[in-house]
């Protein structure tokens, strides 16, 4: 397959590396406005092609697929065109940065027969991915409530606020690992230090199962935090994406026995243990280069990706609602 990829700030050579170190792809051409990010990736890459006019790519009849690592408030205009042209789109997270924009986007793309995939990038974490075998397998239960933490110190220029720039990755987790889009969301959020923009914020939702979650992103602080704890029934799973390997993905059984001795004429007695602690193995693999390779693949056997457009159109209603809500509490 061939592949272009339109924007090459601080993101996009990541996907370039990953793009030119996959087999399946053949033919990598590159585009940015700057000439001096073509001139980077050219000096790594000598054998990719370059242009200055991103219109050059999505016109190159050669190239089936366009990636775009672009301003999210580029992505509609880039990725509608690019599909006109009969690609099909890889586009970084999030989709676009309204709802009904992104409902456009996935709308187009199934009438066209084209794939779009989100850059949510985590749904190929191998953290995640264990998580998700060991939900499959049954050992965790019922799922009961999600909760995360996403904290460092915000970039130096903010186009977006904390809630549109780290809160797509928790989401996109949520969602994949509930396999359900909440029906209710509230969200609470704090100008503290970015002189007007949100970098305080707490999104909660519940889910038709009555499942419930809770995402806090923050930008104020320079010692990161990447927490995730999942209730379940028969235990909890910690995820801390800063831990080594090994200590990555906890599950916690319960370690609740209320049987123990316990006459029925006597008073319901509680007696908490340490249940059964379990490191959960890891797959292997860089979560980048899994996910562009499942994009090479859907693209190839026309199969629907995990980090599909209706996901990727969730995250956006879900982070659109939150805006709405904080604006509502907001005091800066
Ligand atoms: N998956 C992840 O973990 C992850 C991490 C960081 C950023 N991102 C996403 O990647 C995207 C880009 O983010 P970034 O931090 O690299 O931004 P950036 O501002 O550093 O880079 C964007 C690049 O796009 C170029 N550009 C802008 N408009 C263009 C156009 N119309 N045609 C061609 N080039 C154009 C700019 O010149 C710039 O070089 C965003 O959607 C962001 O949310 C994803």
């Amino acid at each position: 397959m061939n592949v272009g990829i339109i924007g090459i700030g601080y993101w996009g050579p990541n996907l370039v590396r990953n793009f030119y170190n996959n087999p399946k792809c053949k033919k990598l051409k590159i585009s940015d406005l700057r000439q001096g990010r073509l001139e980077y990736i050219k000096n790594l890459f000598p054998d990719v092609s370059i242009s200055l006019n991103p219109a050059e790519l999505l016109e190159d009849k050669e190239l089936d697929a366009i990636v775009i690592a672009t301003p999210v408030n580029t992505h509609k205009s880039l990725a509608l065109e690019a599909m006109k042209f009969g690609k099909h789109v890889f586009i970084e997270k999030p989709l676009t940065d309204s709802y009904d924009d992104a409902c456009e986007l996935v709308e187009f793309a199934k009438s066209q027969g084209k794939i779009i995939a989100v850059g949510h990038i985590f749904q190929f974490a191998p953290s995640v991915i264990a998580i998700k075998n060991y939900i499959d397998n049954g050992k965790p239960g019922e799922l009961f409530h999600f909760s995360s933490q996403r904290i460092n110190l915000g970039p130096p220029h903010a186009s977006i606020d904390v809630v549109w720039d780290l809160a797509p990755h928790d989401l996109s987790i949520l969602l994949h690992l509930f396999g359900e889009y909440p029906n209710k969301i509230n969200a609470y959020g704090e100008s503290r230090w970015w002189n007007g923009i949100i970098d305080n914020a707490h999104i909660f939702m519940e889910f038709p199962s009555r499942r419930s979650a809770h995402v806090h992103v923050n930008w104020l602080s320079s010692n990161k935090t990447r927490r995730i704890m999942l209730f379940c029934s028969n235990g909890n799973f910690e995820y801390d994406e800063t831990k080594g390997e090994e200590d990555r993905v906890i599950f916690y059984d319960k370690g609740i026995d209320n049987r123990i001795n316990q006459k029925d004429s006597e008073k319901t007695k509680l007696q908490y243990g340490v249940g059964e602690i379990t490191k959960i193995k890891l797959p292997g693999g860089e979560p980048l280069a899994l996910e562009v390779d499942a994009f090479l693949d859907s693209v190839k056997y026309g199969s629907e990706p995990v980090n599909n457009g209706e996901l990727g159109k969730e995250v956006v209603r879900i982070l659109e609602i939150a805006g709405h809500a904080i604006k509502e509490h907001v005091y800066a």
